[in-house]
């Protein structure tokens, strides 16, 4: 079978990994160099390019596309391949709204009985500014609605703060945002579930955990993802069966219930906390750095479980059950906010020489050596028999690497110790 995946990150990566078969060949687009490198068949098609990838898919007999960020979802690009015929595994513009606004989502929530932060939305700034000024309760927690790349999210702990960031918000439209949400601050242990999806039925994967914050002990301000681990520890099985029946399941069925139709992946951020489980966020697709540690569990080829769904067929899906899997990102110095540009990470020799797997994210390759070219530029990972190991194996390797422009975690995992 012929696959084209969309996007062009870690994550892409990893789905082009657990499609890989003899039987399938892949092709990515658009690209990164070290996906390159590592023998993945790259088209340099941009993922906002649909007709150029409807094209694409056409020329080269796609039998199905897997669409990795949420950008192209929530343009439509489901609906654009749909409207010529061609599979697409994603969900249509309609149902991408459930990750381009967070306020269409916390009424979906409400419907649902979903427990939740308690929230306010406000899109004018002296609304806003009056209802900050009544509250006394910190850290509180504004979010940007719409698409921030994952960075539209503020946890403030007093009222100038606040007031700065609604003001960045709303009265400058840092990432083109009109609206603000701004809720309640949850304290407990995040973990991430995803499923996939087949408009009404769900396959969930194993729950998942992504290290958020910049600075070990889960310090400093948020980014993309600084690693994953993959079970989690403190995640028991009765409470990975309430996110799914409190939480996943209901979601799935308000979406039939209020005419959305979902395939795809679905996921769940969520929050256990001394109440209970509560969402923070749902998207629309493999969560980043998440699958990179979900995806090696998966024992079935991901093709023929997209193929089953695509057909309408229940899929046949198989999860490692013992181990576990760890990632963590390497990112260029500076990030998240002036991630260092252009600047050199040693010979390509160096990365192929290292003991464990990496899914290469904002790098480039000039002559025989890779360069940065984003903030967060690769994941190192393994699967091993428990976390000390894991995390011996990937900080060994990463310690082979030239450190002058790289900055990394040294703690990912430890929430499951
Ligand atoms: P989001 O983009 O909504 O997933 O938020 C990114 C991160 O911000 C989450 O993973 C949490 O670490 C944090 N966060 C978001 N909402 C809340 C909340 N209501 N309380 C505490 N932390 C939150
Ligand atoms: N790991 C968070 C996300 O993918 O949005």
């Amino acid at each position: 079978m012929k696959i084209l995946v969309i996007g062009s990150g870690a994550r892409e990566h990893a789905i082009c990994e657990a499609l890989s078969s003899d039987s399938n060949q892949i092709f990515c687009a658009p690209r990164n160099d070290g996906m390159n490198h590592s023998g993945i068949r790259t088209v340099p098609i941009l993922e906002n390019d649909f007709e150029g990838l409807v094209n694409f898919a056409i020329k080269e007999n796609i039998a199905f596309t897997i669409v990795g960020p949420e950008e192209p979802l929530v343009n439509g690009v489901v609906d654009f391949f749909e409207a010529h015929g061609l599979r697409i595994f994603g969900p249509n513009k309609k149902a991408a709204r459930i990750e381009g606004s967070k306020a269409f989502t916390k009424s979906l929530l409400k419907l649902a009985s979903i427990p939740t932060a308690e929230f306010c939305e406000f899109t004018e700034f002296s609304l806003a500014e009056k209802y900050i000024k009544r509250k006394s309760d910190y850290p509180l927690v504004i979010k940007a609605d719409g698409l921030a790349a994952g960075k539209g999210v503020y946890i403030v702990e007093n009222q100038d703060d606040a007031l700065n960031v609604v003001s960045e918000l709303l009265n400058s439209h840092k990432f083109e945002t009109h609206k603000v949400v701004i809720e309640e601050y949850l304290d407990g242990e995040e973990f991430s579930l995803m499923a996939f999806v087949n408009n009404g039925k769900f396959y969930p994967m194993p729950a998942a955990q992504d290290y958020k914050k910049l600075n070990n002990g889960d310090k400093g301000p948020n980014t993309g993802g600084m690693g994953a681990v993959c079970p989690v520890k403190n995640i028991s099985e009765s409470i990975y069966n309430q996110a799914i029946n409190k939480v996943l399941k209901p979601f799935v069925d308000i979406l039939v219930e209020e005419g959305i139709k979902y395939t795809g992946v679905l996921y769940a951020g969520l929050i256990l906390t001394n109440k209970g489980i509560k969402v923070i966020e749902f998207n629309v697709r493999f969560g980043d750095p998440e699958t990179e540690v979900v995806l090696p569990r998966l024992q079935t080829n991901l093709s023929n479980v997209i193929f089953s769904i695509l057909n309408d067929d229940i899929p046949e899906i198989h999860w490692k059950n013992s181990g576990l899997d760890l990632g963590v990102f390497i990112s260029s110095k500076g990030y998240p906010e002036a991630p260092i540009k252009d600047a050199t990470l040693g010979s390509t020799e160096s990365f192929d020489s290292l003991n464990c797997k990496i899914n290469y994210a904002g790098i480039k390759m000039k002559d025989t050596s890779f360069w940065t070219n984003g903030g967060r530029l690769f994941v190192l990972k393994t699967h091993s028999e428990n976390l000390l190991d894991a995390q011996r194996e990937i900080y060994t390797n990463v310690k082979k690497l030239d450190h002058t422009n790289i900055f990394y975690r040294t703690d990912i995992g430890n929430n499951s110790i």
